[in-house]
């Protein structure tokens, strides 16, 4: 591997082996989301917690302060909207690797949709990144998103996705965690995996108790978006999502700390 890569690498996956990636891309398909309506806000106090922040060059651009020295995984796949939820599959590329070196992307994320209608275009799309990432030593993280099979979030069909995403040449893989069978989906792949949220959760121990049992069960860490930036007390939850990550906490300790916090932070 060439120096750019490790280094790139380096700035992501932290000494310990392990991450916690902040995802505020989701306007790229949703619009003014929940608690996102003003990106640059919602993630001011959580940024010092987060081990790099994912993103679109927009958002980046208008919202982000070029001081900052967080590392930037920037979403270069899109093109589609909720207003025509049956063709969300239909990414492509929406940013070029000229402009991910100019914005000096860490990494670049891209979404797969396997069982989808779009299933070969975005695997297409997703290899064509890696063919022309690995010339500039810029590693791609696919996201592998939810197609209509994929929604049963079974261990079968994540490790299915989970693994085509490292044949093709992904680095890191984002998937989602499902309660049985997690440890199949880790060890068919070959790459980190990284899981997301999904959905905001009525309970913080619910969320502590998943990224737990999925890094026991052989994942680096999260890419975990809403059920921290849609928390009332998302200074609280990063932390104590962060004290699981890189501390080893459990998620008792997590929820101890996270009461602690939430007691000195505003609503
Ligand atoms: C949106 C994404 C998100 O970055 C990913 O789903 C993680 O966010 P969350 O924890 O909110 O699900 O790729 O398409």
């Amino acid at each position: 591997m060439d120096w750019g890569m490790k280094n790139r690498l380096a700035q992501l996956i932290q000494r310990d082996g392990k991450v916690l990636f902040l995802p505020i891309d989701h306007g790229y398909f949703q619009g003014p989301t929940n608690k996102l309506e003003e990106p640059g806000k919602t993630v001011k106090p959580l940024l010092p917690y987060a081990d790099a922040i994912m993103l679109t060059r927009g958002i980046l651009r208008s919202s982000i302060d070029p001081e900052n020295t967080k590392p930037i995984i920037l979403r270069v796949s899109g093109g589609t909207s909720m207003a025509r939820k049956e063709e969300l599959s239909h990414e492509g590329i929406i940013t070029s690797v000229k402009e991910a070196i100019r914005l000096n992307a860490s990494a670049v994320s891209i979404s797969i949709f396997v069982g989808s209608e779009r299933e070969h275009e975005t695997l297409l799309n997703l290899s064509n990144l890696v063919n022309e990432c690995e010339e500039y030593g810029i590693p791609v993280m696919a996201v592998t998103a939810v197609g209509k099979e994929l929604e049963k979030r079974e261990a079968r069909y994540l490790a299915l996705a989970c693994r085509i995403a490292a044949e093709l040449g992904a680095r890191v893989v984002k998937t989602y965690y499902c309660k049985e069978g997690f440890e199949k989906v880790t060890r068919g792949c070959p790459v980190p995996v990284v899981m997301a949220g999904g959905p905001k959760v009525e309970s913080e121990l619910e969320v502590f108790e998943f990224i737990h049992d999925g890094i026991q069960k052989g994942a680096i860490g999260v890419n975990l978006g809403r059920n921290v930036w849609q928390h009332d007390y998302p200074v609280a939850m990063i932390r104590a999502i962060r004290s699981i990550i890189h501390e080893g906490a459990t998620p008792k300790e997590a929820q101890e700390l996270f009461d602690e916090i939430k007691s000195g932070e505003k609503k």
